[in-house]
């Protein structure tokens, strides 16, 4: 699936310590998880409001080409222009994509209108993207993913260390979720790798039944270390640097909240790597409500259980983030 990629292009972002590989630019979030209905667009929808709400300039972008709705939570009808016409290149200008919502300091990137038959854009059109998000002029922008681990999401969920993944408490979306965080951990890693030789292996320890009896990542850094130390060494600093952070949507009982916990150790044993559990949402009917009148359950209903939850979450990721700046804020009421 990755071999019409361009495996030497590196994201940006991709390897690096932090996101925000632009000084000065926005802090790229995206929202996957593998599997579809499990709450990423609501969940970024309310993310970005309640990032809003605190004084921050918010950019959500609809990275669902073919599924496209985060227009429709913040209340647009008909977007006037879209990424497809960026994917399409009748739009080179990614700031005159920007729509202003009814919420102040958001704006989104709405993703409709695609062409059917090529909906994806392909790699350098989607490196390209990534560049040009971070030069917005905002100071977050979350990235809302489809399903799935088709390359194009794998690469957006790379703009950054600090990426979310969401999870339902449902054993397939846990299997998805391992799933996607495998995907994106292999492919960090390819991506992070000089050597040809190394990249070689990768590629083949990414087929879980590879003849050379890969099967863990503790396998493969041995591999990694026997072709090349130096490789060694980065794979080590590529593992450290990924840190995914798990959301667990529609929780309903205690079990569910430990799921986080339980992901989490499975993350460190297997992989290798520190994902941090970032909180959870419970399962409440008011969020449906808010996605069918279009509008943010946090700004609809701000005390109920879910908006607190995910305002504290948004505060998490607000902690990281440069002071509010609402004076130099771009979108309307
Ligand atoms: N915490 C919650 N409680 C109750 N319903 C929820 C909750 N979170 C999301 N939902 C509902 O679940 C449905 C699916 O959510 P959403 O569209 O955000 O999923 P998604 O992961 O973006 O799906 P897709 O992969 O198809 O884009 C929506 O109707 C939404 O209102
Ligand atoms: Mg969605």
């Amino acid at each position: 699936m990755s071999a019409n990629l361009g495996e030497t292009t590196s994201l940006p972002g991709a390897g690096q310590p932090r996101a925000g590989a632009v000084r000065g630019g926005p802090r790229l979030i995206p929202v996957g998880g593998g599997k579809g209905g499990v709450g990423k667009t609501f969940l970024v929808t309310n993310l970005a409001a309640s990032l809003a709400r605190m004084g921050y300039r918010v950019v959500a972008v609809d990275g669902d080409l073919e599924g496209a709705n985060l227009h429709t939570c913040v209340g647009i009808q008909q977007p006037r222009v879209s990424l497809a016409d960026y994917v399409a290149h009748r739009e080179e200008d990614i700031a005159k994509l920007l729509l202003d919502t009814p919420i102040r300091n958001l704006r989104i990137i709405a993703a409709t209108r695609g062409n059917l038959a090529t909906p994806q854009p392909g790699h350098g059109r989607r490196v390209q993207l990534m560049r040009d998000l971070r030069r917005l002029d905002a100071d977050i922008v979350l990235l809302d993913l489809g399903a799935g681990t088709h390359p194009a999401v794998m690469d957006y969920f790379m703009v950054g260390e600090e990426g979310i993944v969401v999870i339902a408490p449902e054993p397939t979306s846990v299997e998805n979720a391992y799933s996607f965080i495998r995907a994106a951990f292999y492919r960090r890693l390819r991506l992070a790798m000089g050597s040809h030789d190394v990249r070689r292996v990768i590629t083949m320890a990414m087929d879980e039944r590879n003849e050379r009896g890969i099967r863990t990542p503790h396998d493969l850094l041995k591999e990694v270390q026997a072709l090349d130390t130096a490789e060694g060494h980065r794979f080590v600093d590529t593992m450290r640097a990924f840190r995914p952070r798990l959301l667990i949507n529609e929780v309903r009982t205690a079990e569910d909240v430990k799921l986080g916990f339980s992901i989490r150790s499975v993350c460190r044993r297997y992989f290798g790597i520190e994902a941090e559990y970032l909180g959870y949402v419970n399962h409440d009917d008011r969020a449906r409500r808010s996605v069918r009148d279009r509008r943010p359950l946090v700004d609809v209903d701000p005390r109920c259980d879910a908006a607190v939850y995910i305002g504290r979450m948004a505060r998490k990721l607000a902690a990281s983030t440069q002071a509010p700046r609402t004076d130099r804020g771009g979108a309307t009421r």
